[in-house]
C-alpha cells in the first residue's frame, strides 16, 4: 500500500462546489471570459486596482456561499486515515478558496495563495479578509493605506512553498494530480519530477488533462465521485 501520498488539485476539485475552473475544453472557464493579463497580474493591480479587486470581490462572495463537496470530504479522511496508518498525506492546492480546510483537511499548502487573506505590500503581513477589498482599506497591521491586495500568486509571480513542496515529493511514493488541467507550471512539472523520482503516478480528471500522457494511470469523472472511490480503494488495499 502506497503510505505517503502526495497529492496536487486544483479547480477542478471545486468546480461541483459552484466554483468556475479557469479553462475547459468548451470554452466556458473564467479566463474564456475575463482576460488574466488584465485582472491577474502585478502590472494590472498597478494599472487598475479598483478593476482586479472588484474581479476578486466577487470569486470571495462566491466562495463565501460555497461549501465542500465529496471530493474535499474524502481527501480530508485520507489524511487521518494515512496518519493512523503510520503514513502521510501531502495535500498542496493551486485553489485559493478554503473548501479543503473547510471539510477538515489539517495541512494544506496553498501555493497560489488565499482569497481569504489581504497581503499588505508595506509591512508583508497577512490578515484574513472575508468582505470586499478596495484601495480605501488600510492594513489593519501597520495603518498603511493604499498598501493591501489580494493574497494571490499573479502570473509573472513566485508560487508559494516551492521547497516545502519538493521536499514532500521527494519522501512520497505515490503522486496524485485531481482537477488540474496540467497547463501551468511549475505545478503541470510536479508530475514529470514524480516520475523522474521514480515514484507512481496517478490522474483524476473530467477529461483527458494536457499531460495526461504522463501518468502511469488514468481515472476520468466528475471529482465528487471519483474521489471518494480512489479513496476507498486507497484504503481498502492497506
Ligand atoms: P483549470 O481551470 O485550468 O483546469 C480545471 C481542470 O478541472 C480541467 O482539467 C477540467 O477537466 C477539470 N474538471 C472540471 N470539472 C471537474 C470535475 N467536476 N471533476 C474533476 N475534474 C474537473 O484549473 P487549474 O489547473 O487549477 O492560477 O488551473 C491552474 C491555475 O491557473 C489556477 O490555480 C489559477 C489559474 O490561472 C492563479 O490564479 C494564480
Amino acid at each position: 500500500m502506497c503510505k505517503r501520498i502526495f497529492i496536487l488539485t486544483g479547480a477542478g476539485v471545486s468546480a461541483e462546489s459552484g466554483l468556475g475552473t479557469f479553462r475547459d475544453k468548451k470554452g466556458a472557464g473564467i479566463w474564456s471570459r475575463f482576460d488574466p493579463m488584465k485582472l491577474a497580474t502585478p502590472e494590472a493591480f498597478a494599472r487598475d486596482p479598483e478593476k482586479v479587486h472588484e474581479f476578486y470581490n466577487a470569486r470571495r462572495l462566491n466562495l463565501l456561499a460555497a461549501t465542500p463537496n465529496a471530493a474535499h470530504v474524502a481527501l480530508a479522511a485520507l489524511e487521518v486515515a494515512l496518519a493512523k496508518r503510520g503514513g502521510h498525506l501531502t495535500l498542496v492546492t493551486q485553489n485559493i478558496d478554503d473548501l479543503h480546510e473547510r471539510a477538515g483537511s489539517m495541512n494544506v499548502i496553498h501555493m497560489h495563495g488565499e482569497l481569504l487573506k489581504a497581503r499588505c505590500v508595506a509591512c508583508h503581513r497577512l490578515t484574513l479578509w472575508r468582505r470586499d477589498m478596495s484601495t480605501a482599506d488600510a492594513c489593519p497591521a501597520c495603518g498603511r493605506a493604499n498598501a493591501l491586495r489580494p493574497h494571490i500568486v499573479w502570473f509573472g509571480e513566485m508560487p508559494l512553498y516551492l521547497k516545502e513542496i519538493f521536499a514532500a515529493l521527494n519522501e512520497a511514493d505515490m503522486f496524485v494530480s485531481i482537477g488540474t488541467s496540467g497547463s501551468v507550471y511549475p505545478a503541470a512539472g510536479f508530475v514529470a519530477e514524480a516520475r523522474a523520482l521514480g515514484i507512481r503516478t496517478f490522474e483524476i480528471n473530467l477529461e483527458r488533462s494536457d499531460n495526461a500522457d504522463e501518468f502511469d494511470e488514468t481515472r476520468y469523472g466528475r471529482a465528487s465521485e471519483a474521489v471518494p472511490d480512489w479513496v476507498a480503494e486507497i484504503l481498502m488495499s492497506s
